[in-house]
């Protein structure tokens, strides 16, 4: 119930998916949360379901793309609570349909991948570090994505953005470790949020099962979890770190899935 009593945390994009399930998370666990999302309907409803819960949140429109916008979503938090001590940058992705192999990428939507998931974790970094600092110290948990390891047959855009929120998390540890200030990310695999699963057909959510060692997709709170580590104390030794929360689909050898089916295990 207690791990982080007395803490601040701004969650970004956390008027849905695993956005909303880190608030609501780090809530009950005593955190005072700044739901901050560009949906302000969305962010409201987390922020009031969360007080209605008996937890301590409010929320706050914010387009992570703006600097100026970035940097009043963090003097709201400081003005609402006193201080800053969790900052999650967690907006993020790109538009499949226009984030292709190299070739067909569409350039537009390549600057605004870069604007949407790299610009906006420095630009919130850069705006909350002053804060974390006067706090003495805090943990910024960014959000990446196995993308961000891996080769892959389209959303160039998205592998390279989220390549570069992991080298920027390892920047921002060893710049400002000395003051106190953790950088980590995480970064999950296949999440079951609701665009997931309003957008893709049963088959495809079988074929990526099919690529994880375990035999089911994450879902929200499984990625929110990892993000409360992160932000609590019990991770106080960790930084500059990628966790990643994928199912086992990085750890799994490419031609597991054919084995399976191809040669079962003798009984
Ligand atoms: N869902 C997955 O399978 C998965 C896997 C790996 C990584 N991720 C990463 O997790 C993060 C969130 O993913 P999700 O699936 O929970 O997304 P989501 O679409 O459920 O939620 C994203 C939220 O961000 C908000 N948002 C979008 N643009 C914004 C902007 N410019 N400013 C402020 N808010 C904005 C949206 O309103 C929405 O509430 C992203 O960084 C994504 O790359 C997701």
């Amino acid at each position: 119930m207690d791990r982080l009593r007395d803490k601040v945390v701004i969650i970004t994009g956390a008027g849905s998916g695993i956005g909303r399930a880190a608030a609501e998370l780090m809530s009950r666990e005593g955190a005072s949360v700044l739901v901050a999302d560009h949906d302000a309907a969305a962010a409201r409803a987390v922020a009031d379901g969360i007080g209605d819960g008996g937890g301590r949140a409010a929320s706050c429109t914010v387009d992570v793309t703006d600097d100026d916008s970035v940097a009043a979503m963090v003097e709201t938090a400081v003005r609402e609570y006193g201080r800053l001590d969790v900052l999650c940058n967690h907006v993020g992705g790109t538009d499949p349909r226009r984030d292709l192999d190299l070739l067909r990428l569409d350039m537009v939507e390549f600057q605004r991948a870069v604007d949407l998931n790299v610009r906006s974790t420095l630009t919130g970094t850069r705006h909350a570090l002053p804060h974390l600092i006067d706090a003495g110290g805090g943990s910024i948990v960014n959000t990446a994505s196995v993308a961000g390891l891996l080769g892959d047959a389209l959303q160039t855009a998205y592998g390279a953005v989220k390549a570069a929120v992991i080298n920027i998390t390892r920047y921002v540890a060893v710049q400002y470790g000395p003051q106190g200030v953790r950088c980590n990310a995480v970064a999950p695999g296949a999440v079951m949020t609701p665009a997931l699963r309003d957008n893709l057909p049963v088959e495809a959510i079988e074929r990526l099962e099919g690529h994880n060692a375990l035999p089911y997709l994450g879902t929200p709170e499984d990625i929110g979890h990892a993000m409360l580590f992160l932000a609590s104390e019990e991770s106080r030794y960790m930084t500059g770190q990628v966790l990643v929360v994928d199912g086992g689909m990085t750890c799994q050898a490419p031609t597991a899935p054919d084995r399976r089916d191809l040669l079962p295990p003798v009984q």
